[in-house]
C-alpha cells in the first residue's frame, strides 16, 4: 500500500507515522507514505498562501481550489494511473472497519486533509472519489482523521499484522466486543484477576472470556447484538442475560 496525502501540515503526517506497528511496516517495505506539501503548489504570487476569503461572506478562511488541484494533479502523474482520493471531512461516509478493508485492497490511496472552513467545492466536485468521517466531532484538519484512517487501514493490509495480531478483528460488523485482559501482578490495588484465569482450565476460560464479551457487547454497544455472530450458546447465555433482568424488575 502507497498513501499519498496530500496536506498543509507534512511534518505532522511524517512524525505521525513513522512508530511501533505502522513505522516496522514501511521498514520492511509493506507500506509507502509520502507526505505533498499544498503550499508547494500555491500561486507564486501569493508566495504559500493556499487559503482565500469565503464568496458570500461568513467566518473563517475557505482553501482554494487551484493549489489542491496541482498537488492532486502531480501526485497522479507520478502514480501513472488513476487512483482513490479519499477526502476527510465531518461531512463523509462513517468511518468503520468494512470501509478499512475495502481500502486496504488498493495499491495506492491519496488523502486529502482539509484546514480552516473547508476546500472550495469545484475541487472535491473534480477529484474526490470518497468522502470519510472518523466520527461526529470537527477537528481542527483532517491530518488526525487521516491518520486513522492510514491505521485501521494498515492493519489489513496483509503482512502488517504478525499471526499473533491478527484474527481479533476479522469483522467488526458481525463480532463482539473484547472480553477485558489482565497481567501480572495477581493482585493490584486489592484487586485479584479473576481466579477462571488462573486455573489453566482453557475450555473454561474460553467460554468466560466469551460471555464477558457477550456481557460488555450487551451493556456498552447492544446494537452490534443484532448483527453479532453467535452461536446456540451464545444465544442461551443471552436469553439467561435477559430472565435475569426480568427478575430484577420490581
Ligand atoms: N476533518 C475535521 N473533522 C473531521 C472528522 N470528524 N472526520 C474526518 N475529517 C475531519
Amino acid at each position: 500500500m502507497n498513501y499519498h496525502v496530500l496536506t498543509l501540515f507534512p511534518d505532522m503526517i511524517l512524525q505521525g507515522m513513522h512508530t511501533s506497528i505502522i513505522g516496522r511496516a514501511m521498514e520492511k517495505g509493506l507500506l509507502t507514505l509520502e507526505a505533498v506539501d499544498i503550499r508547494d503548489f500555491a500561486e507564486p504570487a501569493r508566495k504559500r498562501r493556499v487559503d482565500d476569503y469565503p464568496y458570500g461572506g461568513g467566518a473563517g478562511m475557505v482553501m482554494q481550489a487551484q493549489p489542491v488541484y496541482g498537488a492532486w494533479e502531480d501526485t497522479v502523474a507520478r502514480i501513472g494511473r488513476p487512483v482513490r482520493c479519499v477526502y476527510l471531512t465531518p461531512q463523509g461516509r462513517p468511518f468503520c472497519q468494512e470501509t478499512a478493508r475495502e481500502l486496504a485492497k488498493e495499491e495506492d490511496l491519496i488523502l486529502l486533509c482539509g484546514h480552516y472552513e473547508g476546500i472550495d467545492e469545484r475541487v472535491i466536485e473534480e477529484i474526490v472519489t470518497d468522502e470519510i468521517s472518523i466520527g461526529d466531532y470537527v477537528l481542527t484538519g483532517g491530518e488526525l482523521a487521516a491518520m486513522v484512517v492510514m491505521d485501521a487501514v494498515s492493519r489489513m493490509v496483509p503482512g502488517v499484522l504478525t499471526n499473533d495480531q491478527s484474527g481479533v478483528d476479522e469483522s467488526f460488523s458481525e463480532a463482539l466486543l473484547e472480553y477485558p485482559q489482565y497481567t501480572r501482578p495477581e493482585i493490584w490495588h486489592d484487586k485479584p484477576v479473576p481466579p477462571i484465569l488462573l486455573s489453566g482450565h482453557h475450555a473454561n476460560v474460553d467460554l468466560w472470556r466469551r460471555q464477558q464479551s457477550i456481557l460488555r457487547t450487551r451493556e456498552r454497544r447492544p446494537e452490534l447484538l443484532k448483527t453479532a455472530v453467535l452461536d446456540k450458546a451464545d444465544r442461551k447465555y443471552l436469553a439467561a442475560l435477559q430472565e435475569e433482568d426480568q427478575h430484577l424488575v420490581p
